[in-house]
């Protein structure tokens, strides 16, 4: 670790600004603080002796001080870590925190002490505002300065912040272009090349940092809170000690750098479970597609879904098949409305008593869903019990859904990714974690990397899902969506997208369909990481195309190691990854609507000779027209080899390749 702090370059200091800066352990970021001469924070940072983030204003706004000027510099202090740390799950078995941080005290004109953590890798930065432990009293922030001066008008990958629970089309336009306030995350392409995620971490007692561009940076807009369904200029209430999420940008040459980033995780507070050990990642089923087609319904009738027969016949079917789980939505009463769900009380035509036991003798767990409804503030008044009633049936992983982006929370109606939804959120997944329930959740806040303190916050929407593919009146995701996830939404964090459809007719709306071939789906599983991986389509579809399901049989949801082999945001990616616990390797590769050949070397096996099982697209297969066409392959193959693989248009690939 060298060269933690050193003087700031002469030209700053002719300028009048005493400054300090950190660099990265491999020296290529160089992050730099000053004060301006009004005493206002500011930071630059210098790629490879570049500026790539040029001085960019930092600060905050409350009600009672302007918290971004007429700060003093009071001193410094440096610490440099290295180390390693093991995930309970993940894309990656072993994570390397190697940083060198800086913290400047400030001292404002109203007396009020503010320190600014920086943390500089050498895949990216982050910095943080903490107010130490003083006299003082609770503060409301009204605004946020932090913005990112870019050097050069890139091109960004972004939904707009009032996409609906961030269930949108990620669109390209230079940075320059967006007009918009953004979501948070957005992922650059940078001019020369390399590539930037701009994101946070450690979102635990805040409002969700949205973006917009304005005198050419990009400047942190603050999810606000609302009063009588107005939002207010009031962001966050804070006491003190307090210190804010981390402002995170990841900067790196490639994708592949760029994906292998695990920033975001080191940026988090370690595991706050004390034995994690019950927490498993697993492939489920449900019952759920089809009331996304209309082939079922999640309330009671003759069409109902979530009936003891069906899901008994669910349950056998995933032990034959070797999935650990099944969800069920619509077991419980409430659906006829939307209002006043129950999360005790099973419809009439469900067995809970039944279906728990029988799910115990096989071996298969239940997967759990409570549908809030938006009313956030019922369910946790009835959480404890709800949760003790989860348990006590067996059941320790819950979808639980949102279904509005205003919720209502013990605060009112407010923005699921306001401080009081992340509130709310945080308390589900501290309560779960004391009756050992996983979850799984549907229109959250954007994930920032919590799944390191709780990792039984395993999966999130917050996504245009493949349910838009059963219902939506656009027709579908385009197939270029999943190509754009892997390196915007799945930056931030595990999702539940819902791969794995086999059937591609849609009898109730004809115009709306899976745009996908049916090697796309299988490509999914290992493109679209998850560590609860629901396998989402019906079981009849499935038994009509075995010899593809074996790879969504085989296929594992946690990883020792993950390699983004090639990619290009928008247009494709290949995915290798490292079965935990094995030395097996799965591949997985998705393209959009161009059909494409691709090298897939496979350096990244250790020496050795693997059994390869290829399911390729046919050479007849499109999505439009031939979804069904694959073909299934074996080979002895080794780390000198490379694979050609062809997909077709909306197509993909799936690989197992099992150590000999
Ligand atoms: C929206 C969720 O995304 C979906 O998965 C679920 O089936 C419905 N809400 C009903 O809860």
């Amino acid at each position: 670790m060298k060269r933690l702090l050193f003087l700031i370059p002469l030209a700053l200091l002719l300028a009048g600004c005493a400054g300090s800066s950190v660099s990265s352990p491999d020296d290529t970021l160089v992050v730099s603080f000053r004060l301006t001469p009004d005493g206002a924070p500011q930071y630059h940072v210098a790629r490879n002796g570049l500026t790539a983030i040029d001085w960019s204003p930092m600060g905050l706004e409350t009600e009672k001080a302007q918290l971004f000027r007429d700060f003093k510099k009071l001193s410094i202090s440096s610490h440099s870590h290295s180390g390693t740390w093991e995930t309970v799950w993940g894309e990656e078995r072993m994570i390397t925190d190697c940083h060198n941080a800086m913290t400047v005290q400030l001292k404002h004109l109203s007396g009020i002490k503010m320190d600014i953590e920086f943390r500089c890798f050498n895949d990216g930065f982050a910095f943080r505002y903490i107010f130490p432990e003083q006299e003082m009293q609770p503060m409301v922030i009204t605004d946020e300065l932090t913005a990112y001066r870019f050097v050069g008008d890139h091109e960004a990958w972004s939904i707009p912040w009032r996409t609906e629970y961030y269930e949108g089309l990620w669109t390209k336009a230079p940075l320059s272009q967006k007009k918009d306030t953004l979501c948070s995350p957005v992922t650059l392409e940078l001019a020369d090349g390399g590539y930037a995620f701009v994101h946070e971490a450690a979102l635990f007692d805040y409002p969700a940092q949205n973006l917009y561009m304005q005198d050419g940076m990009l400047r942190l807009y603050l999810t606000p809170w609302r009063h009588n369904n107005q939002d207010m200029e009031a962001k966050a209430y804070v006491t003190i000690p307090f210190a804010t999420p981390w402002r995170m940008v990841i900067l790196t040459n490639t994708l592949a750098e760029m994906t292998a980033s695990r920033i975001m995780l080191n940026l988090n507070e370690p595991c706050a479970i004390k034995d994690p050990s019950w927490i498993k990642p697993m492939k489920f089923m449900g019952i759920w597609w089809g009331m996304h087609m209309k082939s079922m319904t999640w309330e009671q009738g003759p069409k109902h879904g979530a009936t003891t027969a069906n899901m008994e016949r669910y349950l056998r079917f995933a032990k034959a098949h070797g999935i650990q789980a099944v969800l069920a939505e619509g077991w419980n009463q409430g659906w006829e409305t939307w209002e006043n769900f129950s999360f005790t009380e099973p419809y009439s035509d469900w067995d809970m008593d039944y279906l728990s036991a029988l799910a115990q003798d096989l071996g298969v767990q239940i997967v759990g869903h409570n549908e809030t409804g938006g009313n956030a503030a019922g369910y946790e008044k009835d959480i404890d019990t709800i949760y003790r009633y989860h348990a006590a049936h067996g059941i320790h992983a819950i979808k639980t859904g949102y279904v509005s982006p205003i919720i209502r929370t013990k605060d009112g109606l407010q923005w699921n990714k306001g401080q009081s939804g992340v509130r709310h959120y945080r308390k589900v997944i501290e309560t779960a974690a004391k009756y050992h329930i996983a979850i799984d959740n549907h229109e959250p806040v954007m994930p920032t990397g919590l799944q390191r303190t709780y990792p039984n916050l395993m999966t999130q929407e917050g996504v245009r899902g493949q349910e838009w593919n059963a219902w939506s009146a656009d027709g579908g995701s385009p197939c270029e969506h999943v190509t754009v996830l892997p390196f915007t939404r799945i930056m931030a964090g595990p999702v539940d997208y819902t791969p794995g459809v086999f059937s591609f007719e849609n009898p109730v709306m004809p115009q709306t369909r899976v745009h996908a071939t049916l090697m796309n789906q299988l490509g999914l599983f290992v493109c679209l990481y998850s560590p609860l991986q629901m396998a989402c389509d019906l079981p009849e579809n499935y038994v009509k195309h075995p010899d593809a399901f074996r790879f969504i049989e085989a296929v594992p949801c946690d990883w020792e190691r993950s390699v983004l082999v090639d990619g290009k945001i928008g247009d494709f990616c290949i995915f290798a990854r490292q079965e935990r616990g094995s030395g097996n390797w799965y591949i997985g590769g998705i393209t959009d609507e161009e059909e494409r050949t691709v090298d897939v070397p496979l350096a990244m096996l250790p020496d050795g000779e693997y059994q390869l099982t290829l399911w390729t697209d046919a050479e007849e297969a499109d999505w439009q027209t031939r979804p069904y066409a694959y073909e299934i392959k074996e080979y002895t193959v080794c780390n000198t080899d490379t694979l050609h693989i062809r997909m077709a248009a909306g197509g993909g690939f799936a690989a197992q390749l099992l150590q000999n």
